[in-house]
């Protein structure tokens, strides 16, 4: 038998180190090396263990028969979309996200729509049972029968489960208050929580039942016990927004079973989180006509178009090096398209302070978002609003030419639907199905620049449109 060895953790990069020391070798965190207790890993671990040699495992064929998922659907639209259309039993499913975002209410109310139609263990570490109950109140789900724990104890956790019959939907929260009565260290840090959920997900992998373990992110925007978890789940789900807002979206980054580029929207009202059917509409509520450094993005969420405001702001800098500051996107690529802006363009923005801002805390990835990014801060820089009646998108390489993006009928449609006009968009556009909307077809930024410079977007007339 393997003897247990002990090796140290870093609890901020996860590395695993022989011998303790003050500082870890890999990313040079300070006080960050916690015991762990393991088995010998592999390197030697066959030889060393000595003993009985393999069972031969049986090799099968890539084509053999498949077997449809059964998935079981939460009722909640906004999760199973995210899920990729419901949860599969024996997956494990992990929910990562600021303190206070909302994860233990989106658990609840998914626990208790579940429980209508399986059974479902709700168990927490944070909560007291009367917390828990006051928190079902709130929701309007007290009826729901869900069974309900406050416990920490793996050991505990594990031995109820086994021997209370069979159970479809466990939750536990958090996996950062976990207790494994086997290792020293203390709950929260990366053995613990390493170990424990280990231990809880072999078990709903041999029992059949859905794990969901929420994970709070720490400062540095891991889920603590650093990605040590996002392999060993099927499922990687983040909870995000802004905490003064009323959003939420929850987002898959992993998935086995389903896309990961779904996202859910969620409203926190008085009574939990809300499904929101009609993004977009939720996104542009807020939004103020007729200001400069305002432009409205036509996206791609997953499968549905989400129109978002992308706000500028341009300000002189009393800085050696100005400030780039940036919400909801990626600060390399704000970098990007200041520098075509500056190189191919001639508007100059080395010297001035630049902000921006997706509004309503959603976050884009998508290189589309460039010429609305470029529309708002050329708005911006120049003064002059943007029509409030126009959506933008594009991308945009690095010579300032304007790149057509897939999907601009879909994209399009959505704007149409919500009462948009007019459209800015690369000049060789693909799939535009006829909308009744005013196109601007652009093929290079400096068009760009020299329409917002030469009118406020109002009379379409004197552009090169085309009806579509
Ligand atoms: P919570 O689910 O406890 O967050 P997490 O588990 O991610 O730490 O959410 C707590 C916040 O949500 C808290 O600030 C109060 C707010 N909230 C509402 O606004 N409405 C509600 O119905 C509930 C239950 C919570
Ligand atoms: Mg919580």
């Amino acid at each position: 038998m393997a003897r247990p060895t002990k090796s140290y953790v870093c609890q901020q990069c996860g590395s695993v180190q022989p011998k303790w020391s003050g500082r870890c070798d890999d990313c040079g965190a300070w006080n960050a090396l916690v015991e762990e207790v393991s088995e010998i890993g592999a390197g030697g671990a066959l030889e060393r263990s000595g003993g009985a040699p393999g069972r031969r495992i049986e090799l099968i064929a890539l084509d053999g028969p498949l077997k449809p998922i059964d998935r079981l659907e939460s009722g909640i639209g906004e999760l199973d979309r995210v899920t990729g259309g419901g949860l599969v039993p024996g997956s494990a499913l992990l929910i990562g996200g600021d303190p206070g975002i909302g994860k233990s209410t989106l658990l609840l109310q998914a626990a208790a729509a579940l429980a209508t139609q399986v059974r479902c263990i709700y168990i927490s570490g944070e909560e007291a049972v009367d917390q828990l109950r006051m928190r079902a109140d709130r929701l309007g789900v007290r009826t729901a029968p869900v069974g309900l724990a406050s416990a920490t104890s793996v050991r505990d956790i594990a031995a109820t489960l086994e021997s209370d019959g069979p159970v479809d939907v466990v939750v536990v929260d958090s996996v950062q208050t976990l207790f494994l009565d086997a290792l020293e260290s203390a709950p929260g840090t990366v053995a613990q929580v390493r170990a424990s959920s280990q231990a809880l997900i072999t078990l709903a992998k041999r029992r059949g039942f859905v794990i969901f373990l929420v994970g709070h992110v720490t400062k540095e925007g891991m889920i603590a016990g650093p990605r040590v978890l996002e392999h060993m789940v099927d499922t990687v789900l983040y909870f995000e927004g802004e905490r003064g807002h009323q959003f939420r979206i929850l987002r898959a980054v992993k998935n086995r079973f389903g896309p990961t580029d779904e996202i859910g929207v969620f409203e926190m009202t008085d009574a939990g989180l809300k499904e929101v059917v009609n993004p977009s509409a939720l996104f542009l509520a807020e939004r103020e006509r007729n200001v400069p450094g305002s432009a409205v993005f036509a996206g791609i969420e997953g499968t549905r178009p989400v129109l978002v405001e992308i706000q500028a702001l341009i300000a002189p800098s009393s800085f050696a090096t100005p400030r780039r500051a940036v919400v909801g996107w990626d600060s390399g690529r704000l970098a990007m398209i200041l520098a075509v802006l500056e190189a191919r363009c001639g508007l100059v923005l080395g010297a001035v302070d630049v902000f921006l801002n997706v509004a309503g805390g959603l976050r884009i990835s998508e290189p589309a978002a460039d010429l609305a990014v470029a529309a708002a801060l050329v708005s911006a820089a120049t003064g002059r609003p943007l029509d409030a009646g126009t959506v933008v998108f594009g991308e945009v390489g690095l010579g300032g030419e304007v790149r057509a993006v897939a999907r601009a009928g879909v994209r399009l449609k959505e704007a149409a639907k919500l009462g948009f006009a007019s459209a800015i968009v690369p000049g060789r556009r693909v799939g535009a199905e006829g909308r009744d909307l005013t196109l601007t077809e652009i093929s290079h930024l400096a068009e760009l620049v020299a329409l917002v410079r030469a009118d406020t977007g109002a009379a379409p007339s004197r552009r090169r449109t085309e009806r579509v």
